[in-house]
């Protein structure tokens, strides 16, 4: 009844466990399945740790010359077996898909350790592609950047590719279709980032924001409605995914799968079973025999116009010129 097909995979339903420290480890994973989420997508490989694992080895190393240039391949290399080997023990450990997950900036390499989590096993690999725009440059010159990452890393590969984006892209839907025609075969709507606050009187950094609240979904909702309606790759919800309700308006609105993360963090990942039970009694008792049937019943109700709006306009007016 909850089938649904993402990335080309048949998952049995659309919950799925989103990169996080809840799937870093093979027990983390072992339990999610149990608990009947339909994949997971692993804890992302980031090039960010990369680097500073090289840098700090530098600062405290007597290493010779010699030694310190072959050093970032030998660091670089460690951080990809010990990936490698998580996805062989998921793929062994695991009946559900895996998806792979890095998180790259620069050009240079990804595709090859893209090439070695293929041959390793993931069932798909998502790319965690951000960077705050604080240099002087512009939308279309980053963004640039990243459709030639992204292309060259699907070149490299034979499973799907799914990119996660930031939700703060000036023309997302442009930024979307130029993903597509790279080969993407999914789009994860959207990243949520860390938001640093401090102390006024220490200066310490706080960590405050680490968790997104029920009522946050509503972006990833109006991209999910508008990016639905005329793209052909697979949709997953992702940000503020908490409740039964919000689960089943992304499907509505064009989701393939949702995306759960600070959900299972503040209830326990027990909550799925919960989840699950309720979108099949939505489905039952509103006689749906699928959750593919409700998304096609709502495609003729839920309009474009709706998701475009920015104004208060009276939400009446437009009801009498859409009739
Ligand atoms: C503790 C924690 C760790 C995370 N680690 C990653 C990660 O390694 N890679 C990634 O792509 N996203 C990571 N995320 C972001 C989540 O995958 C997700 O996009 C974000 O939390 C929004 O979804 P939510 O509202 O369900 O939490 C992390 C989130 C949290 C809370």
């Amino acid at each position: 009844m909850l089938e649904t097909n993402y990335l080309g995979l048949k998952l049995k339903n659309p919950l799925v466990a989103g990169s996080s420290g809840l799937t870093a480890t093979i027990s983390q994973l072992r339990d999610l399945e149990k608990q009947g989420l339909a994949a997971v997508v692993l804890k992302s490989l980031f090039e960010e740790d990369i680097y500073t694992d090289f840098n700090n080895e530098i600062a405290n190393s007597t290493r010779s010359d010699e030694e310190l240039d072959t050093l970032d391949i030998k660091i670089k290399h460690q951080h990809l077996d010990e990936y490698s080997k998580l996805i062989r023990e998921a793929k062994a450990a695991l009946k559900i898909p895996v998806i792979a997950s890095i998180n790259c900036t620069s050009t240079h390499e990804w595709a090859y350790f893209a090439s070695m989590i293929e041959k390793a096993g993931a069932d798909a690999l998502e790319l965690n592609i951000y960077e705050i725009p604080f240099h002087q440059t512009s939308a279309s010159e980053s963004e640039q950047r990243h459709i030639h990452l992204v292309r060259q890393i699907i070149d490299a590969l034979n499973i799907p590719v799914a990119v996660k984006i930031s939700p703060y892209h000036t023309s997302t839907a442009n930024f979307c279709r130029a993903l597509e025609q790279a080969g993407a075969s999914g789009i994860t709507l959207f990243n949520r980032f860390l938001s640093p606050d401090f102390d006024p009187q220490t200066f310490s950094f706080k960590e405050k924001n680490k968790y997104s609240h029920p009522e946050e979904y509503y972006h990833t909702l109006r991209w999910t409605a508008l990016l639905g309606q005329e793209s052909e790759v697979s949709l997953c919800a992702s940000c503020g995914i908490h409740e039964t309700d919000t689960i089943l308006k992304m499907i509505a609105a064009g989701a393939s799968a949702c995306q759960l993360v600070s959900v299972l963090y503040k209830n326990g990942i027990g909550i799925t079973g919960r989840i699950l039970e309720e979108m099949q009694n939505f489905l039952h008792s509103n006689g749906y025999s699928s959750l593919r049937e409700y998304q096609t019943a709502a495609k003729k109700h839920l309009k474009l116009e709706y998701f475009l709006r920015s104004q208060f306009v009276r939400l009446k007016n437009l009801e009498e010129s859409l009739k």
